[in-house]
């Protein structure tokens, strides 16, 4: 069997590695990839978004499941055209991803069938989105609507970082199109996990828990990135909390998903904030998510193909989907200045050394080759993933292969799954 992968980051090269050992897996693509991936699969020159050259590609190698990592494709409706075409395709329909396409949908989808989730006001109009700030008062997190890799949200600590918000957003438009209407919500205290689920839009088969980090410098402090690092399991997530989180927020969604004509399957990941032992959705994604999907898939015990194909056939009812009982860290080593303004094409030194640590998997992110020799080409340029009996374990395997690697301008984090020490695990 030949698969296809869609995307290029360290969320993609877990998916290779894990999708290359399924049974049965005879040729894995990935398209664009990087580095890593080009060790594990084949990787074709065809960028991410360029539907039309997937498809065609597709069908002259006949791949037989093409697997989409990132949102873009899917919300450009990249299955809708895969599956016109008589080629079978892991993600949801064009129409399923508005759910992470559009705040204003998610959020209306949300207050209609009472998931649980913060206040708030759509605007298109400036003005009134300013009125409704100043009649709420900070704290407040401004957001823009439609797709911002991550970025177009603002969570506002007084009334003037609020507005400023609504200018980068409505004024500025710093993310585009994306800011043509803005979702202004009430700001939630707590602690964030993601929580991600197989669904073929009826069964829906938990993942195991994970906590991201989203802030660049360790204590959570800096600015937002796309993620500095990852662990599963996530102790705040306990067997309660999955009940509730399942009974509340992922069966009803995917039932008011199919209410609403837009039967969702592929992977659904809502964003969580916990607070005294119960979750809302702070946002749904419709993919896997990067990095959580590199710790997740490393403690993965089942094959992989045989559940994405469980839930394009409609019968994820019966597929097996097993968890190690190891715990399992990413550490993400990005380049020096990330998320702002960095530079790319730095030699990485170490990789071998780190990779054949044991229990250590070394995915790529932003890399390329060059001369055969692997280059940073990318913010998040790795993610070192560490498996341990407990995450202590995990922590220190970890960070031992991280300090084998080096690059210039090298930065990680180096507090990534502290919190679940705290926490007990
Ligand atoms: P989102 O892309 O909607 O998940 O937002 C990105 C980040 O902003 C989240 O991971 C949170 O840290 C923060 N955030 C989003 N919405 C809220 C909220 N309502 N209250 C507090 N923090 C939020
Ligand atoms: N790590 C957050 C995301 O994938 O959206």
């Amino acid at each position: 069997m030949k698969v296809l992968i869609v995307g290029g980051g360290g969320r993609e090269d877990a998916l290779a590695w894990k999708i290359s050992q399924s049974k049965g897996v005879t040729k894995v693509f990935v398209a664009p990839g990087n580095a890593g991936t080009a060790l594990r699969a084949e990787n074709v020159p065809i960028k991410a978004d360029d539907i039309s050259a997937l498809l065609a590609f597709a069908r002259e190698k006949k791949v037989d499941l093409t697997v989409v990592g990132p949102e873009g494709p899917l919300s450009a409706g990249i299955v809708d055209e895969f599956a016109k075409a008589g080629l079978r395709v892991f993600g949801p329909s064009k129409a399923a991803a508005e759910i992470e396409g559009s705040k204003a949908f998610s959020k209306e989808l949300m207050k209609k069938y009472g998931i649980p989730t913060a206040e708030y006001e759509v605007f298109e109009d400036r003005a009134a989105a300013e009125a409704y700030v100043r009649e709420k008062g900070a704290p407040l997190v401004v957001k823009a609507d439609g797709l911002a890799a991550g970025k177009g949200v603002i969570v506002a600590e007084t009334i003037e970082e609020a507005l400023d918000g609504l200018d980068r957003i409505m004024g500025k438009k710093e993310f585009g199109a994306a800011g043509n209407r803005v979702v202004v919500e009430e700001c939630l205290k707590g602690e964030e996990a993601s929580f991600m689920a197989f669904t073929d839009g009826k069964t829906v088969v938990p993942m195991a828990s994970a906590q991201d980090h989203k802030r660049v410098f360790d204590g959570d402090k800096g600015p937002n990135t796309g993620g500095m690092g990852a662990y599963s399991p996530a102790p705040v997530v306990t067997v309660r909390l999955e009940r509730q989180v399942m009974d509340e927020v992922m069966i009803p969604t995917v039932r008011a998903m199919e209410k609403e004509g837009r039967l969702f399957k592929g992977v659904l990941y809502a964003g969580l904030m916990i607070h005294d032992g119960r979750a809302k959705v702070l946002e749904f994604n419709g993919r896997f998510g990067d990095p959580e999907t590199q710790p997740v898939l490393a403690r993965l015990d089942t094959d992989l193909v045989a559940i994405l194909e469980a839930v394009i056939d409609g019968t994820l009812a019966k597929a097996d989907v097993r968890w190690k009982p190891e715990s399992a860290v990413c550490v993400v080593i990005a380049a020096g200045g990330y998320p702002g303004a960095y530079e790319k094409g730095k030699e990485i030194a170490g990789l071998e050394q780190a990779g054949t640590r044991e229990g250590v998997i070394v995915f790529h992110a932003g890399t390329s080759l060059r001369n055969g020799k692997v280059v940073t080409d990318g913010g998040r340029v790795l993610g070192v993933t560490g498996l341990g009996s407990v995450i202590a374990a995990a922590i220190d395997r970890v960070y031992a292969a991280a300090r084998d690697i080096s690059f210039e301008g090298a930065q990680y984090r180096k507090d990534i799954g502290a919190r679940a020490l705290e926490t007990g695990s």
